[in-house]
């Protein structure tokens, strides 16, 4: 589709400094986007520092709207308040944002993607763009395969999520809380309400009136409408773990139509950025600790689940970087989608007007 696409490109990231941010600009750096300027923005608390990413030196902005003057494309992820805040600012002033926070991601006039499932929705956007939680981002390829195959009914999916999520300092607690272990101190927990290290938390995010946290619930409505199966059935339980970096999850899938297990490897393979893992006679399966640093999500232990009838109920464990493919990769796959499409500008401002119209 033609269009106008900005060149040169100049790139902000907002929220720099932290774990996700820092991994942002690494992956930009990484695939090589024809940027000619990247600003570092963050908050008041480190704005002026310098921060090193793959050997270069950049000095952080403050995030205010006047920094979005200019700016082609801005990956967020600074917290659901800096976005609901500063976004609109920035797609005001011609800036088209990727926002790794909730802030966005269920306003029905907010493409909600991964980059490998659906694309077009993409074309409609208007300044604001959502990149999924990281739990609901690595399940979605192995779903959309199945879905494509033979339909799905029902997903039953259970999370072991690392504490990078939730940022540098749950990193730090969780090293300090391993260390004062070994060395028989207290393990004092300030990120969460108890000690990470060797314990597992049925609590991420707050705690809704249904009895489900926040997390359990954004698995359910972004599954929904990244699939665009408005009415797909989905229960989730999320769990903290000690580990640094990569979610794990233990999934059920009730199909609409028969499938074997050869045939779902099968169809999982096919998929752009999964890899299939799955030779339990090797002990080969998907681990946390493998896929870090990576940007595929890995797939493995497939089995049927015979407490469904007629080969209509498959099992299997899915594992992925929250940090990149979970967030920092999604966001900048969608920055390379944009700019290869020409769909950099607002839907309302390409030439021709984008007449398509949604597929949500
Ligand atoms: P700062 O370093 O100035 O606090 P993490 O999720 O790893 O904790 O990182 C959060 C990121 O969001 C940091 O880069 C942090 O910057 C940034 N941030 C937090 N609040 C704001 C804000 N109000 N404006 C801009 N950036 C913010």
């Amino acid at each position: 589709m033609p269009d106008s696409s900005p060149n040169p490109l100049v790139v902000a990231v907002v929220g720099a400094t932290g774990a996700v941010g820092r991994t942002m600009t690494q992956v930009l750096l990484e695939k090589q986007l024809p940027i000619t300027e990247l600003r570092l923005l963050a908050s008041a608390r480190s704005a002026g520092r310098t921060v090193t990413v793959a050997g270069t030196d950049y000095t952080v902005g403050l995030a205010t709207p006047e920094a979005f003057e200019g700016v082609d494309i801005a990956l967020f992820s600074a917290g659901g308040g800096t976005s609901k805040e500063l976004a609109p600012e920035a797609a005001k002033r011609g800036c088209t944002v990727i926002d790794n926070s909730s802030a966005w991601r269920m306003d029905p006039d907010v493409p909600l993607v991964v980059s490998q499932v659906n694309p077009d929705d993409l074309a409609w956007h208007e300044g604001i763009i959502a990149n999924p939680n990281c739990s609901t981002m690595q399940l979605m390829p192995p779903l959309m395969a199945l879905r494509d195959a033979v339909g799905i009914e029902r997903i039953i999916v259970d999370t072991y999520q690392s504490v990078a999520g939730t940022g540098h300092k749950a990193i730090v607690e969780l090293e300090e809380q391993v260390k004062a272990h070994a060395e028989g101190r207290e393990k004092v927990a300030n990120v969460y309400p108890h000690p990470i290290a060797f314990n597992a938390l049925p609590h991420i995010d707050v705690f809704l009136d249904n009895g489900y946290t926040k997390e359990e619930w954004k698995v359910v409505t972004e599954s929904r409408k990244i699939l665009h199966l408005p009415e797909l059935r989905v229960s989730c339980t999320a769990v903290r773990v000690p580990v640094f970096i990569s979610h794990s999850e233990a999934v059920h899938v009730e199909t609409r139509d028969p499938i074997t297990p050869a045939e779902a490897r099968e169809v999982f393979g096919r998929v752009k950025g999964v890899v299939v893992q799955d030779d339990p006679s090797a002990n080969l399966y998907p681990l946390a600790t493998e896929a870090a640093g990576s940007d595929e999500v890995y797939v493995g232990r497939v089995r049927q689940d015979p407490s469904i009838d007629g080969n209509r109920g498959l099992a299997f464990w899915v594992v992925s970087d929250n940090l990149r493919k979970g967030a920092a990769s999604n966001a900048v796959e969608i920055a390379e989608a944009l700019i290869e499409r020409g769909w950099v500008r607002k839907a309302s401002e390409r030439q021709p007007v984008w007449a398509g119209g949604r597929t949500a």
